[in-house]
């Protein structure tokens, strides 16, 4: 077996899987492959992923620890509104969501499109673990150890052509297995875009698995977006298309609220949300709550790409 990592995560994982989903699982992150360097990497301590610039015990803007989140707690409590809109509800409902045989239409302004399956679109790409912190714009926060590989890399694949300044990705829309699908509650299937500078700023990545495992359904199975400095509606996951565009996509979260949603959703502890303040955040598993940092912490690695721009008007 290619992944075998002891974690104190295992329990739960057993807890709200069924055991045939659970071996499906690993066939899958098995069958896309190019795990093996998550898989040596997973198997070390703390302080030899020191070594990797893999710091899972940073400190946060007060110099409070900034720990792993418990595995339950990121598996348990999630937004993933094609299933419902309350957090308990993906768990227990994003089973019914069949992520193997799973394609991805690539579109647009490229010089690659077409339908890929997972494993080919993942296959040449290096995996690596990157542990970033997730902060959702309702104000709760999450430290994820996520593995993928950079988007940027899948990018370069792709070949865009000079008229692409955009790239948009697209969720599965499949009410059967999704059925929150069946509300409108929001404008399906979820859409999220980004300037093609932030997909190619190497923070950017696009994750497969989490805690040495393929991505849990209920997290985005098995394809999502992780941009670690903007709040987590753009990660957007369960990914089926992406599409390079000239023009700025039109999002889900924008369509249905402009005013409170932006295009570029910055985290930004200086600028509210209309209904509640962005200073502050509470970890899951936590009860305090903790200062929110600009960028979500990243500022020195993207703050140059919004240099000039008006924070506030661009949100
Ligand atoms: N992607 C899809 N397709 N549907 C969603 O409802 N919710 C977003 C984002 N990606 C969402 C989505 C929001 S609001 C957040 S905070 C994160 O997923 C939550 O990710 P998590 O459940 O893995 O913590």
């Amino acid at each position: 077996m290619l992944i075998k990592i002891k974690k104190r995560s295992d329990a739960e994982e057993y807890e709200i899987t069924p055991q045939s989903l659970f071996e499906q699982r690993r066939r899958f992150i098995k069958k896309v492959g190019g795990l093996s360097l998550a898989a040596a990497t997973l198997s070390l301590p703390p302080s030899a992923l020191a070594a990797l610039n893999i710091n899972p015990y940073s400190k946060d803007v007060d110099g409070d620890r900034d720990e792993l989140t418990a595995y339950k707690h990121i598996t348990s409590y999630n937004n993933f509104y094609e299933f419902n809109t309350d957090k308990q509800s993906p768990a227990k409902l994003a089973g019914s969501l069949k992520t193997d045989p799973w394609s991805v239409t690539v579109e647009g302004e490229c010089a690659k499109p077409g339908v890929y399956a997972l494993e080919d679109l993942a296959k040449p790409h290096k995996f690596e673990e990157r542990i970033y912190r997730l902060r959702c714009v309702e104000a709760w926060s999450m430290v994820v150890p996520w593995i993928g590989f950079p988007l940027a890399d899948l990018v370069k694949q792709l070949e865009p052509t000079s008229r692409a300044k955009y790239v948009e990705f697209t969720t599965l829309f499949d009410p059967e297995q999704m059925p929150g699908q069946n509300r409108n509650v929001l404008d399906w299937p979820y859409v999220e875009g980004l300037r093609m500078d932030e997909a190619m700023n190497p923070l950017t990545m696009m994750a497969v698995g989490l805690y040495g495992e393929v991505l849990p359904n209920q997290n985005g199975a098995p394809l999502r977006l992780v941009v670690p400095w903007k709040y987590g509606f753009k990660s957007i996951k369960s990914i089926v298309k992406i599409r390079f565009s000239e023009t700025q996509p039109q999002t889900t979260w924008n369509l249905s609220g402009p005013k409170e949603y932006g295009f570029f959703a910055n985290v930004n502890p200086e600028i509210d949300h209309p209904r509640w303040s962005q200073a502050r955040e509470r970890r899951l598993g936590e009860y305090r709550k903790r200062k929110t940092q600009m960028f979500n912490g990243y500022a020195e690695e993207v703050a140059q790409l919004y240099r000039g721009m008006d924070l506030k008007r661009n949100y």
